[in-house]
């Protein structure tokens, strides 16, 4: 195998950190902090998408259409994160948001984890 997860988890565990500790300082009012963060996350999604995308193409052909739904899971879950995090910064209703994040999140550990590569905890 040419080719680990071990590069894909360390880019969303990052991302994660960088998405609670932008809302964390965004809750203190520091918006300049934010600013940097949200831009490091943004970086992040593309990593994400990179390490996620070589995973994909090397080994979609296992089932086509699990890999796909994590793929777009996965993505899912970008969007929720900036839509997130936009709708924070002009002050706008979160709930929806939040709810979007958390059950594309709940997915796509559950489709990453449960697909062959890497880490196997619940085989589907
Ligand atoms: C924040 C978003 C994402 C999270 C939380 C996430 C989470 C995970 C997890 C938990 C695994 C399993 C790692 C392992 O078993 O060692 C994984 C694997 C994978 N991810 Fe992601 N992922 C995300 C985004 C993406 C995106 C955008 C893509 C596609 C471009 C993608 C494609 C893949 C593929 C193809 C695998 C290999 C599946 C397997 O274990 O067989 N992921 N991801």
């Amino acid at each position: 195998m040419f080719y680990t997860t071990h590069s894909h988890i360390f880019t969303w565990v990052v991302a994660i950190v960088l998405f609670i500790a932008a809302v964390a300082l965004f809750k203190k009012g520091m918006a300049k902090q934010v600013k940097i963060l949200h831009m490091a996350l943004r970086l992040f999604y593309i990593l994400i998408i990179i390490t996620g995308g070589i995973l994909f193409f090397q080994f979609a052909g296992i089932n086509h259409m699990l890999y796909g739904l994590k793929f777009v899971s996965g993505l899912a879950v970008i969007s929720f994160s900036e839509m997130y995090m936009i709708r924070m910064k002009k002050g706008k209703p979160l709930n929806g948001m939040l709810i979007g994040l958390v059950v594309s999140l709940l997915v796509t550990l559950y489709l990453g984890f449960g697909l062959p590569i890497g880490f196997n905890f619940m085989p589907l």
